[in-house]
């Protein structure tokens, strides 16, 4: 039942990751899952639970915000990478975390968990595959105590690298390397010059996800169809996969929607929950109702009807889709709460660095769904900076000049450079 519920929470992080697991002074000795979930039942529980509650809480924020725009982030990884800076922060900083995340509990049983979780997740199959890793890049300047550096090697087999950022181009090449690999080549260019610049510090989670139905489509049922918007007009055309098959599925009154389960692989741990609003109902209503629910008692009616009536053939049809987005998410966490990480006056990371406040979190997901199966990835990152960072002006394309005086704001001159030529040498 216990780990029946931890997999709930895990689900509704979408999807998920990898990690070899080491012990340390930082971490006690890490146990097999099913060992320490019985030490430590409860807080596990509630620790999955806060993870649900805010990946479902960031869920609406982000699709109230995407409008008609297709999108797809992934709860997981913006969880872990949380993690990350919850293990850097004190005072308020600290307390807003806990409060979004609805965490309370030690740092030692946070890492036990984290590792539990991933222990559920990780996995290489032929079938499914989930792997995750987190990060940090830091500047060779930059003062970043070794107490935190051991604590994200040792309890969250992190990747811990410095990188001369000055030298921007190759910091970033390193990076994004390192981003590609991760993903297997689902997210290439994750970063441009622009996040680099001026950055200390970069922390990120990776999640690479490929999972093969377990009852694929048959490519030659596919065909070309029209795709509606929720009020009957045609918005497009979409390639329709189709098959009959006997799946679980139920109608859930309390979210206005018809969930369907289209599991992965054989393991009967991994699926997709695809959820269609009633007729009339938008998409972003269905979210509010979810976000209210919680994904166990979807689980627990598909289960019950699944006893009830026996699995029957449904009839799914199915577009093939392709979802790439990067999404700034600073805004989303500040309306969750989690704000003075985002504020060099009140942000408490001392326990990392005492220079450095988070400029961004930003993260980047692909999803391809198919008749084989699915395929994403994302890439979630914090962009830390100095909190005194200079600004830099680069005057190096046009731009206009005034020579004033401040007294009686008399304007002497006031010019415009846009193709300026070397002054003459004498
Ligand atoms: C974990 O511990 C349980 C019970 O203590 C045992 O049955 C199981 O085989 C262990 N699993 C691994 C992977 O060591
Ligand atoms: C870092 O890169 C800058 C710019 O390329 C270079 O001037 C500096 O010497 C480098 N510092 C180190 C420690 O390598
Ligand atoms: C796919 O459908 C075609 C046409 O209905 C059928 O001939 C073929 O055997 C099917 N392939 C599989 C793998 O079921
Ligand atoms: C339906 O759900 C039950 C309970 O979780 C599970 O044992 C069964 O494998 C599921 N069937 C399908 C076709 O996914």
């Amino acid at each position: 039942m216990l780990l029946r519920k931890a997999y709930f929470a895990l689900l509704s992080f979408s999807l998920c990751i990898l990690m070899h697991l080491t012990a340390s002074e930082h971490c006690s000795k890490l146990e097999n899952a099913s060992t320490v979930l019985q030490t430590n039942r409860a807080q596990f529980l509630s620790i999955a639970d806060g993870a649900e509650k805010f990946g479902l809480e960031l869920f609406t924020e982000i699709s109230s915000l995407a409008g008609d725009n297709d999108f797809v982030f992934s709860p997981f990884s913006v969880w872990a990478l949380l993690l990350l800076l919850v293990e850097a922060a004190s005072q308020n900083t600290l307390h807003e975390l806990n409060t979004a995340l609805h965490l309370n509990v030690e740092p030692k049983v946070l890492r036990q968990a984290f590792n539990v979780v991933q222990q559920f997740l990780l996995r290489k199959t032929p079938t499914i595959q989930v792997e995750s890793l987190q990060a940090m890049y830091y500047d060779t300047y930059e003062k970043v105590t070794d107490d935190y550096k051991a604590t994200l090697t040792t309890c969250y087999n992190a990747r811990v690298q410095n990188l001369n950022f000055s030298d921007t181009q190759t910091s970033l090449n390193f990076i994004n390397n390192a981003i590609n690999t991760e993903t297997k080549g689902l997210i290439k260019d994750a970063f441009d010059e622009y996040v680099v610049e001026g950055t200390k510090l970069l922390l990120t989670s990776t999640l690479y996800f490929k999972g093969q139905w377990q009852s694929p489509f048959n490519k030659s049922e596919t065909r070309t169809e029209t795709f509606y918007d929720m009020n009957g007009k045609p918005v497009g055309e979409v390639e329709m996969m189709f098959q009959m098959t006997p799946f679980n599925y139920t109608r859930m009154v309390e979210l206005q929607a018809h969930v369907l389960e289209l599991p992965y692989g054989n393991e009967n741990r991994l699926c997709m929950l695809a959820i269609l609003p009633n007729k009339g109902i938008s998409v972003n209503q269905v979210v509010h109702n979810l976000q209210k629910i919680g994904v166990r008692p979807i689980f627990n009616k598909l289960e019950e009807d699944d006893l009830a009536f026996g699995e029957q053939e449904v009839e799914v049809y199915l577009p093939r889709f392709e979802t790439t987005v990067t999404l700034p998410l600073r805004g989303s966490l500040e309306k969750l709460g989690i704000k003075s990480i985002f504020n060099p006056k009140t942000v408490d990371l001392d326990a990392l660095a005492n220079s450095l406040y988070v400029k961004d979190v930003m993260q980047s997901t692909k999803i391809i769904v198919n008749e084989e199966g699915t395929e994403a990835a994302a890439v979630t990152a914090a962009i830390l900076a100095n909190k005194i960072s200079p600004p830099k002006f680069y005057f190096n394309r046009p731009f206009l000049y005034l020579i004033a005086e401040k007294g009686s704001n008399m304007l002497l001159f006031a010019g415009q450079i846009s193709s300026p030529t070397l002054p003459q040498k004498n």
